[in-house]
């Protein structure tokens, strides 16, 4: 892991500032916009979009249906900059780069990031739809070896130590729940751990059963290296999951777990999720 790409504090600088040159829009909020819930980038009035091909020193996305680029723009008056498409540790980014844009986003002046993504429901108790309130995470990859914290420590970020025990913030998720229960979400939100695996590969039918005895509700493949990095630097940090499908737990099931079903699922609670975001943006 010590001799992939790395970047240093003027490489985050060169894109924070290019940015800062082409918007007047200085955003205190940055959105992560998961698999198939790009269209709250939409959302945004007096948007400007920036491919991230086009953006000095920005990864660029490799997966077909992820659009790659940041919209930076108005959402209620509130000034945002949300990411269309992220960039997953499975796709063979190394976590520095998966993580590229947070630092950046810090560097920008942004202050809060929420983050949502698509994941599997382990808790039985959760229905396909749901939207889990992310509460805490179990971070897999960290466990062995791959947190995007190994090496260097640039001070200028944050800590060598940083603590992780308030990665999501309390006051936030109390208002993700507010402002679900005001907007007739009541139903199917739900607070929980979401654990972050490496991918690509959906879960075999033990390693379910091993994650919710572990602890976790809902089981995917990102958000968590994002949520470090934010936490590094100072960012305040709100995270959703929408539950695509219920993770396989029985030898008896003929259910399989598959990305049809999980865009499916994305298709039919993304209006919902991108309208309690962006209410939840206005509120803050
Ligand atoms: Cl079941 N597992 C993982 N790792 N990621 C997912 C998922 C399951 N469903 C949606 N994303």
């Amino acid at each position: 892991a010590s001799s992939e790409r790395r970047y240093d504090h003027e490489e985050y600088k060169e894109t924070a500032d290019w940015l800062l040159s082409r918007t007047d829009i200085r955003p205190k909020i940055a959105i992560i916009c998961g698999s198939g819930l790009g269209g709250l980038a939409n959302l945004l009035e007096n948007k400007i979009a920036l491919p991230y091909t086009s953006i000095p020193l920005f990864p660029h996305s490799t997966v077909q249906g992820h659009t790659g680029q940041l919209v930076f723009g108005e959402l209620n008056g509130k000034q945002c900059v949300c990411m269309q498409g992220r960039f997953h540790f499975y796709e063979g980014y190394n976590m520095a780069t998966v993580t590229y844009p947070i630092r950046v986003f810090h560097l920008m002046g942004v202050e809060t990031l929420i983050v949502t993504n698509a994941a599997g429901g382990l808790n039985r108790s959760f229905k396909v739809g749901d939207i889990m309130v992310i509460k805490d995470h179990i971070n897999m990859p960290g466990f062995a070896g791959q947190s995007p914290l190994c090496g260097h420590n640039d001070e200028r970020f944050g800590v060598r130590f940083p603590c992780m025990s308030d990665a999501y913030d309390k006051n936030l998720t109390q208002l993700a729940r507010e402002v679900a229960r005001e907007q007739g979400c009541s139903s199917f939100i739900q607070e929980g751990v979401y654990c972050m695996v490496a991918g690509p590969c959906y879960e075999t039918i033990a390693e379910c059963k091993a994650l919710l005895t572990l602890g976790a509700d809902a089981v995917g493949m990102s958000t968590v290296p994002e949520v470090v990095v934010a936490r590094h630097c100072g960012l305040s940090v709100l995270g959703l999951s929408l539950i695509t499908n219920k993770a396989v737990m029985d030898y008896d099931s003929h259910e399989k777990a598959n990305h049809e079903e999980v865009l499916e699922t994305t298709r039919l609670r993304a209006n919902d999720l991108q309208r309690l975001v962006s209410q939840l943006v206005t509120r803050l």
